[in-house]
């Protein structure tokens, strides 16, 4: 009976280690954060709100604010999630107007920025 006793606060010492370890493997497996959204879609959007109106990729679209073509390669995904929706915390002085597109659509969009490289 009393080895049955010691057996069973083992187990529980070892299941408790087991989770943890699975915990602490899980938290480093979501360190670099892969881009949420679809780029096929946030280039929909990118032409639906108009983006080239003051953006160039490649040889499309307008040269009143910075050229996009490899926007994906110096600029990363927080970033680029918290400059598209509010610019102007960034710098008070920018024109860029903030995005209108939200939630899954903003992840969208930075998933086609991050794909310009
Ligand atoms: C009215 C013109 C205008 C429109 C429309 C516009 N932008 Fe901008 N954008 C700018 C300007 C100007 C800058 C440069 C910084 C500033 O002055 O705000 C900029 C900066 C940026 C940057 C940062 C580039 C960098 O690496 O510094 C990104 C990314 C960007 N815009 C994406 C977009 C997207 C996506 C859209 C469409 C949803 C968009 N812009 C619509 C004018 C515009």
């Amino acid at each position: 009976m009393q080895m049955m006793k010691k057996m069973s606060v083992f187990g529980v010492a070892l299941v408790m280690t087991l989770g943890l370890s699975a915990a602490v493997t899980a938290r480093t497996d979501a360190a670099p954060q892969a881009p949420a959204g679809d780029k096929a879609k946030g280039e929909a959007i990118y032409k639906a709100q108009k983006c080239s109106m003051c953006h160039r990729i490649g040889t499309a679209g307008a040269k009143m604010g910075p050229e996009l073509t490899k926007v994906g390669a110096t600029r990363d995904q927080a970033w680029l999630h918290k400059y598209l929706s509010d610019p102007k915390a960034e710098n008070p002085k920018n024109k860029m107007p903030a995005v209108k597109v939200k939630g899954a659509d903003l992840d969208h969009l930075v998933a086609y920025m991050l794909s310009l490289k």
